[in-house]
């Protein structure tokens, strides 16, 4: 490795190893573990954050804002939420919240927390995602949520009573619903004096923070003694970690996916035991990664015998989070090849050595084509170094940068532009909407967007019939748009669907939307599941393909067989009939009539249209791989190889997401007739040259 690897000379950080530090490491240490309550206490009390207990509720009880800096791992998120119930915050009915940016976040840190306490996840301690609620009212004490889902609580309780405290965790990370939630809870604060809000983070940003919660004094409280101090407090947790040796790579690699597999071996091989944590960026990198050394494993047994190779992202089921959490066998190294979920959010113990692509999927939005993807893209400086910090929580560690010290040095940014600034604003601007703050562009923001992305996304909920000419909400259906948890343009063709009489059909779709994918991945087996598809595929496009595949899954009973055969993910087709049934219950309460269309698939197509009329794009040409450009701003456009429409080509269709790496791809594609566009919005196709009409 030495002739690959140098050494960086980035300082080592932190770290402050005297007296204990390797009490974590040993696996029985770990949450699994069985181990009794007294010993957990004994966990409890060693984390760092456990110095701070008396500080960190002096500070609550006498300021409104207090904001928490400190190292992952060092009990933020687990620890003081139970120190707000132990000092009586959850008394008399009130609940402490706990917000995080991601869904697996949340539960996977609200059923350690229920596992700390000695309670049953979903009674005192309990969490709610979108569709899915584990909390109950009137007993549960400490409730983890997203940060999505506490916006969403805002339609039916704007001031957000039953709260005495929240904390917004992970701040750092500046996601569109947290920055949105930041902007909120500082009006509401005005409201509610008595509300308590906790603002944590893992990096040191704690100063625009705190300018951001200054508050003027209230006027008439002038010289008045009760209530707390409007002017934020600051707390940093001295962190606990080790001495990590950084190595960058001295030339830059073809491929961080082949690179990251022969370093893992590499490590294997030449470094003492230790847990590996992998940082690539998604499920299809992952995967790979991991069947290439389990591949390896087999083939070349003397490089890899004892690696547990195990992914970690967010569509993940919990029987697999729990193999990521769970102690790793005596005698074998563990490598974890995680999304960048493992950045901060998470914590897992036994990590000694972390390899570091330097990589990670962002949204990126451009408002003037309107196009908003997904993009692997480098990292910044801040989390490279929060990659890094993985590696030093049970002893020194070490560091293995697939990119060189120079692009390090010369080429990373400092921090990632804040997500509010890199996004389309449609959802947000509805939620801003439905909670009667008019004047969007004079917000409160963390961070103002852009007045493009926000023109632009008042332009789509007009033309979606959202918003009014004086840009309120219309009613009824821009409140009911706003109703529906999901992205407007979805909610928007569930509205549709009551009128054309498809709607048990589009909930469907919108169902199977909204779980990551339905198929399995390959397995290396590409063509079997390619064949597979084939035997759902319609002419129609994806949409109506889905509507077979569900049919298929509920006529053979849904069974877990029938889904292996197919290469259908079963885990994702049980999720989907839940969500679908919440859908179902959301569409009676507001007035839409379940009902299908049988056969008749046009009515499904126009429902499409109806709401994501401005994806519509029209064939350029057949050669090319099938080149597309958007009508609306004539940008060039392929359909995604795992669509059944890849190859076949029709001449106009309408996308529902782009994914975007050497081109545009369009994924979820249905075809439709042209003129249908002009039906569902003439205010946005008029103006367009008009390239329907020809
Ligand atoms: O939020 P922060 O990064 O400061 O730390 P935390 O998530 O509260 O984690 C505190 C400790 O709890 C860490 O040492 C974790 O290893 C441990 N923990 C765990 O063992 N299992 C979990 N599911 C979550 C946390
Ligand atoms: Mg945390």
């Amino acid at each position: 490795m030495s002739q690959f690897w140098k050494p960086g000379s980035e300082k080592p950080r932190l770290l402050d190893d005297e007296e204990g530090g390797v009490l974590f490491y040993s696996a029985s240490a770990s949450s699994s573990s069985g181990f009794g309550y007294s010993n957990i206490e004994k966990q409890r009390q060693r984390l760092p954050v456990y110095k701070y207990r008396t500080a960190i509720l002096y500070l609550v009880e006498t300021h409104a804002t207090t904001i928490i800096v400190g190292e992952t791992g060092s009990g933020k998120t687990t620890q003081i939420p139970q120190y707000l119930k132990e000092a009586g915050w959850a008394d008399g009915g009130r609940v402490i919240a706990c917000t995080q940016p991601r869904r697996l976040a949340v539960q996977a840190v609200a059923s350690r927390v229920a596992e700390e306490m000695g309670v049953k996840l979903g009674e005192e301690v309990g969490y709610t995602i979108r569709f899915e609620d584990l909390s109950k009212t009137g007993v549960t004490m400490v409730k983890f949520l997203t940060d999505g889902v506490l916006l969403r609580e805002m339609m039916d309780d704007p001031l957000l009573t039953k709260y005495s405290v929240i904390m917004v965790d992970e701040a750092h990370e500046r996601s569109l619903s947290t920055d949105i939630l930041l902007g909120l809870l500082k009006k509401i604060q005005r409201r509610r004096p008595e509300l308590r809000l906790i603002i944590s983070s893992a990096t040191i940003e704690a100063k625009s923070m705190s300018t951001f919660f200054q508050t003027r004094k209230r006027r008439g409280l002038e010289g008045e003694e009760s209530g707390p101090r409007t002017d934020p407090a600051i707390l940093s947790v001295e962190g606990r970690g080790f001495n990590v040796q950084i190595h960058h790579i001295e030339e830059p690699v073809p491929d961080y996916l082949q690179a990251a597999v022969s370093t893992v071996l590499s490590i294997h091989e030449q470094e003492p035991m230790g847990d590996i944590l992998v940082f690539l960026t998604g499920e299809n990198d992952i995967d790979a990664a991991v069947q290439l050394l389990n591949e390896e494993a087999q083939n070349n047994g003397k490089h890899s015998s004892g690696l547990v190779v195990l992914p970690l992202y967010s569509g993940l089921s919990r029987a697999d989070q729990d193999l990521v959490f769970s102690p790793t066998p005596r005698g074998k190294r563990k490598v974890v090849i995680s999304t960048n979920i493992a950045e901060t959010s998470l914590t897992l113990e036994g990590i000694v050595y972390v390899v570091d692509s330097g990589f990670s999927k962002q949204r990126f939005y451009n408002p003037i084509s309107d196009i908003e993807n997904l993009v692997v893209a480098p990292i910044s400086k801040a989390s490279a170094r929060q990659r890094a910090g993985r590696a030093g929580r049970v002893r020194p560690g070490k560091c293995y940068r697939l990119y060189t010290e120079e692009y390090f040095v010369n080429e990373m940014s400092a921090h990632a532009i804040p997500e509010m600034q890199r996004s389309n604003l449609v959802s947000c601007v509805i939620q801003l909407k439905a909670l009667g703050i008019d004047n969007i562009l004079g917000f409160d923001w963390p961070a103002s967007p852009s007045p493009e992305a926000m023109i632009r996304a008042l332009e789509v909920l007009y033309s979606l019939g959202v918003l009014d000419d004086d840009a309120k909400l219309t009613s009824p259906l821009g409140f009911q748009v706003a109703e529906i948890p999901l992205d407007p343009m979805i909610s928007k063709t569930i509205l549709s669907s009551n009128q054309l009489g498809c709607s048990e059909e589009i909930i469907t779709i919108a169902a199977i939307l909204s779980v990551q994918s339905i198929w399995v991945s390959a397995r290396g087996a590409q063509r079997e599941l390619d064949e597979a598809k084939m035997r759902f595929a319609a002419a129609e496009g994806d949409h109506v393909t889905y509507l077979s595949v569900y049919k298929g899954f509920i006529q053979s009973g849904k069974s877990s067989q029938w889904c292996y055969k197919n290469f259908i993910n079963y885990h994702a087709m049980k999720k989907v009939i839940e969500i679908r049934e919440q859908l179902r219950r959301i569409a009676q309460r507001l007035g839409i009539v379940l009902k299908s269309c049988e056969r008749d698939m046009e009515v499904v197509r126009k429902a499409v249209t109806a709401g994501f009329f401005a994806n519509a794009c029209c064939l350029e040409a057949h050669s090319q791989g099938g080149m597309y450009k958007t009508i609306r701003s004539a940008q060039e456009v392929y359909i995604h190889p795992s669509s059944v429409l890849f190859r076949v080509n029709p001449k106009w269709i309408i996308y529902n997401s782009l994914v975007s790496t050497d081109r545009q791809y369009m994924r979820n594609v249905i075809s439709i007739d042209p003129s249908w566009l002009m039906e569902a919005a003439p205010h946005f196709y008029r103006q367009q040259r008009n390239p329907i009409a020809s």
